[in-house]
């Protein structure tokens, strides 16, 4: 039976992760689910962010599901850094796997593009880069300040992701792997980036490879998006390019994510792109469909390709009835696809 730990976090997460657990129950019954109540709320009740126990415990589980963290009453990073990041750090979870597709009835605001047209993922480094940590304030306060972020990237941690992409690209029929980076500028982390892809790519000789700055790749992904297939990028470019990603395929509401160590040494963590969402929060009005297709990769991560095939295509359906501008209930959505699935 699987053991998923699930974490609602803060804002729309707990609105938002009540229906993908809906839809777990039905699909995947006998899933034993825990909750770790993380988050704002604890901090402010105990001070605690992750304590190692908690941390332990996690890890004892087949896969997390999260739903967002982050709210205005803590300071900013403290719980990104302390408890997201944290998570994905210490789960080596360096896959951070973020599916595009624009579905029927959803629209995008690409007037010439057409359901179908666009299916690509977004293969983001999740363990290093700017995420690292590395860096520091100097003269704090002063007019003198200096603040510094290093980017650390590893041919470890660099190969290791160029490496799934490739294998991703190698069981998708259009077999393109596009890199983004800023070779131009970033010379050192973009050179290791760019010689690894191609060492890499010269062992598949019958996947395409692109290459692409990131800041024409910002341009491509809103113009042309039907040209990726599978882009791998590092841990910021990710982040940016994949809320780019999701605009274009009917919004933020909609994009699934999955935080993956591939090895299985460590839980996947599953969740939407999407944060805590303040200003909607409390109202029900959050579009739990990208929770619910974090489930669906969650099913496929433990090998449950059929239960993750059902909650996908329940959710394209929902979306291909839902009427354009009409008033969206979270909770309404979340039983819709959970009748959806058990039928
Ligand atoms: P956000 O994704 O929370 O919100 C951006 C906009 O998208 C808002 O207008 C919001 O209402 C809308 N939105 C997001 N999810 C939606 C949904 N399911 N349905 C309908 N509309 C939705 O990003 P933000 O405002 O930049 O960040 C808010 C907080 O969330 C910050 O504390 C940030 O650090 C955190 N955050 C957390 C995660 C995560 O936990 N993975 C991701 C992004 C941001
Ligand atoms: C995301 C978020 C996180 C990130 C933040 C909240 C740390 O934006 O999951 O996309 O930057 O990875
Ligand atoms: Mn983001």
């Amino acid at each position: 039976m699987a053991r998923i730990a699930v974490v609602a976090g803060d804002g729309i997460g707990p609105e938002v992760v009540a229906q993908a657990r809906k839809v777990l129950d039905v699909v995947l019954p006998g899933t034993e689910a825990t909750e770790y109540d993380l988050g704002a709320a604890r901090y402010h009740a105990t001070g605690e962010v992750l304590p190692d126990s908690v941390l332990a415990e996690l890890a004892q589980h087949d896969a997390i599901l999260l739903g967002a963290v982050g709210d205005p009453s803590v300071p900013p990073g403290l719980l990104e850094r302390g408890l997201l990041l944290k998570l994905r750090f210490e789960f080596d979870q360096y896959v951070n796997l973020r599916p595009s597709r624009l579905w029927p009835g959803t629209s995008s605001p690409l007037a010439n593009v057409k359901p179908g047209e666009i299916d690509f993922v977004v293969v983001r480094e999740g363990t290093e880069g700017l995420y690292a940590g590395a860096g520091g304030n100097m003269h704090t306060g002063t007019a003198a300040e200096v603040a510094t972020e290093e980017s650390l990237n590893t041919r470890y941690g660099v190969e290791r992701v160029i490496r799934d992409a490739f294998a991703r690209a190698a069981r998708r029929p259009r077999r393109k792997v596009t890199l983004v980076h800023k070779t131009n500028v970033l010379t050192h982390a973009g050179g290791l980036w760019a010689r690894t892809f191609a060492e890499v790519a010269a062992e598949y000789p019958d996947i395409t490879t692109e290459y692409q700055h990131v800041d024409a790749a910002s341009m491509f992904m809103v113009t042309q998006p039907q040209r990726y297939d599978v882009v791998v990028t590092d841990n910021l470019f990710g982040d940016i390019l994949t809320d780019i990603a999701a605009a274009v395929t009917g919004g933020i509401g909609l994009a699934a994510s999955g935080c993956i160590n591939p090895e299985r040494r460590h839980p996947s963590m599953f969740e939407p792109v999407h944060g805590s969402a303040p200003d909607i929060a409390g109202r029900g009005v959050a579009d739990p469909a990208a929770a619910v297709l974090s489930v669906a990769l969650l099913l496929d991560h433990l090998g449950h390709p059929e239960a993750a095939r059902r909650v996908t295509e329940a959710v394209g359906a929902e979306l291909a009835g839902r009427t354009p501008g009409a008033p969206l209930r979270t909770e309404e959505v979340g039983d819709r696809l959970a009748a959806a699935v058990s039928a």
